[in-house]
């Protein structure tokens, strides 16, 4: 049986972290109020030509589903696909924002931010660890996000307000796109906002311009739509749409 790692050790492989200006004002991103597209949904066929196409609408913040199969029933894409459009993203002046629905989140984070992720987040439900694993992202030089889906109490992320820059408020139960808007929403982010501060309060599943301002009133700052965006004949105007719906860049 290997050691196990005590929880301050430092990590084996060093990733910078983040200082450039450039990494700040990525960062920066997360505090404004945007629509992500979610690559879900997109045509990955061409891949890189649908992240251009909302980049040339607006969006700044690229969203990458990781389902694993276990902790949600589909598997989905990786780092290879992340590190992928990284450069495309990061160059255009964007960001990658990486949601793990995943088992044992800790032991994928390096790989997430050595593929060029800016905030990785995970869900509250998939580790007793939590904490640890937020403060375990921000080391590899990554912006922190914690998630908890629609059947979680917010109490799931009040011990960890000063640990985490986003937290994400499944607004679908997680695993697939396309699914409808759960309306008790609105009222789980607002409480949602009286716990965590300053934090970022990420809104995902169900987003499209006759919910995006629902959750926007509520205290939602970022806005997840997959769907909605590549689903559309056209997604730079769908985009745009929901943008404008939620008061959102
Ligand atoms: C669902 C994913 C979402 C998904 C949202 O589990 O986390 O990011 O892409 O898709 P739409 O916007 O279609 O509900
Ligand atoms: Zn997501």
């Amino acid at each position: 049986m290997p050691a196990l790692r005590p929880l301050h050790a430092p990590h084996d492989l060093t990733v910078e972290a983040a200082t450039d200006t450039a990494s700040t004002d990525r960062r920066g991103l997360f505090a404004a109020k945007r629509v992500a597209p979610s690559i879900l949904s997109a045509d990955f066929s061409r891949l890189g030509a649908q992240v251009e196409e909302v980049m040339a609408a607006g969006a700044r913040i690229i969203h990458v589903d990781v389902m694993d199969g276990h902790f949600v029933p589909p598997i989905t894409i990786g780092p290879l696909v992340a590190g992928s459009i990284a450069d495309l993203v990061h160059d255009a002046g964007g960001a990658i924002d990486v949601h793990l629905m995943i088992e044992r989140p800790g032991d994928h984070i390096e790989e997430f931010a050595k593929a060029g992720a800016d905030n990785i987040t995970f869900h509250a439900e998939a580790t007793p660890h939590i904490n640890r694993t937020l403060n375990a992202i921000r080391e590899l030089g990554c912006m922190a996000g914690l998630a908890i889906n629609p059947g979680t109490p917010i109490s799931a992320v009040s011990e960890s307000v000063n640990d985490a820059d986003v937290f994400l408020c499944m607004t679908v139960n997680p695993g697939w796109g396309g699914q409808p808007f759960i309306t008790d929403s609105p009222d789980k982010v607002r409480r949602m906002r009286e716990i965590v501060g300053a934090g970022s309060i990420e809104v995902d599943g169900g987003i499209d311009p006759s919910t995006a301002g629902s959750v926007a009133k509520a205290g939602a700052g970022l806005f997840v739509a997959g769907s909605a965006v590549f689903s559309a004949d056209d997604p730079g105007a769908a985009y745009t749409a929901i943008a404008e719906a939620a008061g959102a860049a």
